[in-house]
């Protein structure tokens, strides 16, 4: 990975921490998106110091709001630098309804909308960069659910629920991926992603009290970060998956997810409405 310039999202703690770790480590360039210039400058200090490598870098933005998105990939985009691996991480599962100062649920606008804005305004420099990758972090959870609600994002309906909000966020990483490989044939940028498995993370940190309790008990019962990493390793440095793309992995190995996140109209309909919310043309 010498030669390769990287960016990771919610690169400060669990499987983004790992992650960048794995590719700084193997002499990747690598750029860390982060929400919190403190914590980003923690984790960047402690990376260079793991890893020996200097070429690290913080991106400062929380992708939450949509500004911040744009002022981020612009930084990215003025350096002049290729980009080689995007990975598509940070996330976020919240137990109450909360909305974003752009008005939008968070876990889908985090989850879902970062990705895809992010990934939009990269990809003209992906393309050029080419061989390139794209890798995000979905989850089993998308099976939380049993198709796109697109009319009702916050599940007022039937009530907010965080498992199927959530899911429904990581159902669309699934859709998004597929129709954004789709897009992308013949390019020479791949676009996967993947389930990392159960991980001990501080993923649910920000909830109240007794969530982060029901976490802490199952804790033992979950994979460590390091592991949880593995199919976004594979997935950004491996040869074994050069030109394989619109893939959904776990365990770095390519499995079926769900029927209905394999469901190619409900992929196009999440794109248009995604393009709507972020306002690109
Ligand atoms: N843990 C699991 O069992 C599991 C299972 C399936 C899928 N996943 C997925 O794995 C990914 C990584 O989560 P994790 O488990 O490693 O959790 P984590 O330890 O909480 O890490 C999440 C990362 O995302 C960042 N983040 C959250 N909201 C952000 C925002 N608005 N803007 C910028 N960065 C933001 C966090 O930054 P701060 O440090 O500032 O909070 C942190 O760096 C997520 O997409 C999650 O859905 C996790």
């Amino acid at each position: 990975m010498q030669d390769k310039v990287c960016l990771v999202t919610g690169a400060t703690s669990g499987i983004g921490r790992a992650t960048a770790k794995a590719l700084a480590a193997q002499g990747a360039e690598v750029f860390l998106l982060v929400r919190s210039r403190d914590k980003g400058e923690i984790a960047l200090q402690e990376l260079a110091h793991e890893t020996r490598n200097s070429r690290l870098h913080l991106l400062i933005g929380d992708l939450a709001r949509q500004s911040d998105i744009r002022r981020v990939a612009a930084e990215f985009l003025s350096t002049g630098k290729p980009l080689h691996v995007l990975v598509n991480n940070a996330g976020l599962i919240n137990t109450r309804l909360r909305h974003t100062p752009d008005g939008i649920e968070e876990m889908f606008a985090v989850n879902h909308l970062g990705y895809f804005l992010l990934t939009e305004l990269l990809r003209q420099r992906l393309i050029q960069s080419a061989p390139s990758r794209i890798v995000s972090v979905s989850s089993g959870a998308h099976a939380f659910v049993k198709g796109l609600q697109l009319d009702d994002l916050e599940f007022q309906r039937n009530g907010f629920s965080t498992f199927a909000v959530y899911g429904h966020s990581k159902l669309c990483n699934l859709l998004w991926t597929r129709e954004l490989a789709r897009q992308l044939q013949g390019s020479g940028v791949t676009a996967n992603c993947l389930h990392p498995g159960a991980v001990g993370t501080g993923l649910g940190n920000q909830n109240a009290r007794w969530a982060r309790y029901v976490t802490r008990l199952l804790r033992p019962f979950f994979r460590t970060p390091e592991r949880g990493a593995s199919s976004s390793i594979h997935l950004a440095t491996s040869p074994e998956v050069e030109g394989v793309s619109g893939k959904y992995y776990y365990d770095c190995k390519p499995i079926r997810p769900k029927p209905w996140a394999e469901d190619d109209a409900a992929a196009r309909e999440l794109w248009q409405l995604s393009q709507r919310m972020t306002r690109l043309p």
